[in-house]
């Protein structure tokens, strides 16, 4: 492809280290459509003949269909996706083969090729999320209480559904940056050539057209180095198991013996070879270290492309192993979460137990002591004072007598104690955004058409924003 110049072919080590079809095999489709708009675009302007660039689409759209049935190119030792494509036309096309690479480079192709690859990935993963928030508002319960927690202690009480929701809205954010990668990578890079740009007189408007990229790169030193789009995918993938991961740790935690909130179904769950009791939350852990998994890629990757000068380097080859290698953390990972979380057993009990454990309603004193007329730092005075009363008593706040209770302060009321139960701190808590089951009630609905319309949005930019071999399919 390149052997002109030298008087002898690289050694087999040589070509072995710096070759990447074994990664970027995976981009054989984008590889095929990017070079079939290409030559339709080299036919259009006669930059070659009409019947070449006939011969050429024609083969291009054989060897797709070949390769799909075939379940991908294997390999024959080609060094690359690009060149492994180019090889097989000439071989098949002859002569029109070798117009193929007129006014393009590898440069720009595989930027191109990335760039359609991430922008179905992120549909991909989008759906991926609306399944996973889903399946989280599927099983949010407005009003069963549960604990709350500030540095894992007892917080204030909260429901069920709240928390729930809390994950749904660390997911929607990650739905948001899902788009946001889109129009990241939607910009089309080919006519930029090596890097200066080509001497024909080719149209970029219609091969991106034909590409569906909504705008060409406006400079094409930075269209050939750029790989913001890729650093936007990988940073995107960690946030999302970054999130998976604080939730899978308060699953580790519910489901540990102290806690026992929730119970992983057996089928997503393992046991110990020795230890015959356990009931290990295999999968929340496996969740929690893939994400450390998953910042080493994207933190690798930042690291590589910070020392490539403009404009490219075969540094960025690496692009691709960072790519998949997150693909394959972050479907999985939003797959396998959904799963297990869909059978998860909450033991509504349990939780009810543990919402008011800790002394987590003591807030509600001070609050009732404010409706007295007492400054907020005074009643928090008094409610802590309660709440050694009660550790001295070593009983629960609703179990101090009234006699107990007066004595530390004339204002607190038998009243008072109705206060003191779970249901009755969160139903107080009747705020937008508030844990009250009211509230949570309205947010479950919101949430659910949110979901819908997240999900048409999805498919709109699946139909609009990718010709139809590369977007994602039902
Ligand atoms: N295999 C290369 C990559 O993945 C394609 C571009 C090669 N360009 C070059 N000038 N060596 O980045």
């Amino acid at each position: 492809m390149w052997g002109g110049r030298f008087e002898s072919g690289p050694a087999d080590a040589a070509r072995a280290f710096t070759r990447s079809f074994p990664w970027d095999r995976r981009l054989y489709r984008e590889d095929i459509v990017a070079s079939r708009a290409h030559a339709a675009m080299l036919g259009a302007r006669g930059i070659i003949d009409a019947s070449d660039a006939e011969a050429l689409t024609g083969g291009l759209d054989r060897l797709l269909q070949e390769l799909d049935e075939a379940g991908g190119p294997v390999d024959a030792g080609d060094e690359d996706i690009h060149s492994y494509v180019e090889r097989v036309l000439i071989e098949r096309l002859g002569d029109p083969g070798r117009r193929l690479h007129t006014a393009r480079s590898r440069n720009d192709q595989v930027a191109t090729d990335m760039r359609l690859y991430v922008k179905g990935l992120t549909l991909r993963i989008g759906r991926a999320l609306a399944d996973l928030m889903a399946a989280l508002v599927e099983r949010a319960e407005p009003d069963t209480v549960a604990p709350g927690f500030t540095h894992l202690q007892s917080g204030q009480p909260v429901t069920q559904g709240h928390y729930l929701l809390a994950i749904h809205e660390m997911l929607s954010r990650d739905l948001d940056g899902c788009y946001q990668v889109f129009a990241l990578a939607d910009v089309c890079p080919l006519g930029s050539g090596a890097l200066a740009g080509v001497p024909y007189d080719i149209d970029r408007e219609q091969a991106a057209h034909a590409l569906h990229f909504s705008q060409i790169s406006r400079n094409s030193m930075d269209a050939v180095a750029d790989r913001d789009y890729l650093l936007g995918l990988l940073n995107l993938g960690v946030g999302i198991l970054l999130h998976l991961s604080r939730w899978a740790e308060d699953l580790v935690i519910w489901a540990s013996p102290g806690y026992a909130m929730v119970e992983f179904d057996d089928a997503y769950a393992t046991g110990s070879s020795i230890m015959p009791q356990k009931k290990n939350p295999d999968i929340a852990e496996l969740v929690r270290g893939r994400a450390g998994t998953a910042l080493g890629i994207a933190s690798g990757m930042a690291a590589t492309v910070k020392g490539v000068p403009l404009t490219y380097g075969l540094d960025l080859q690496e692009d691709k192993q960072a790519l998949f290698r997150m693909e394959d953390l972050v479907l999985p990972t939003l797959e396998i979460m959904r799963e297990a979380f869909a059978t998860i057993r909450f033991d509504r009990e349990r939780m009810a137990q543990m919402a008011t454990a800790g002394y987590a309603t003591a807030t509600e004193i001070a609050d009732y002591l404010v409706e007295q007329g007492a400054p907020f730092r005074e009643a928090h005075e008094i409610a802590g004072r309660v709440v050694s009363a009660a550790i001295a008593a070593g009983v629960e706040l609703v179990a101090l007598t009234d006699h107990e209770l007066q004595a530390i302060d004339g204002r607190l009321c038998p009243e008072l104690r109705e206060r003191l139960t779970a249901g009755s701190s969160v139903a107080r808590r009747d705020v937008p955004g508030g844990t009250a089951p009211r509230r949570v009630s309205l947010a479950i609905d919101d949430a659910r058409r949110r979901i819908e319309l997240e999900r048409g949005r999805l498919r709109e930019l699946a139909a609009s924003g990718l010709p139809v071999a590369l977007a994602p399919r039902d």
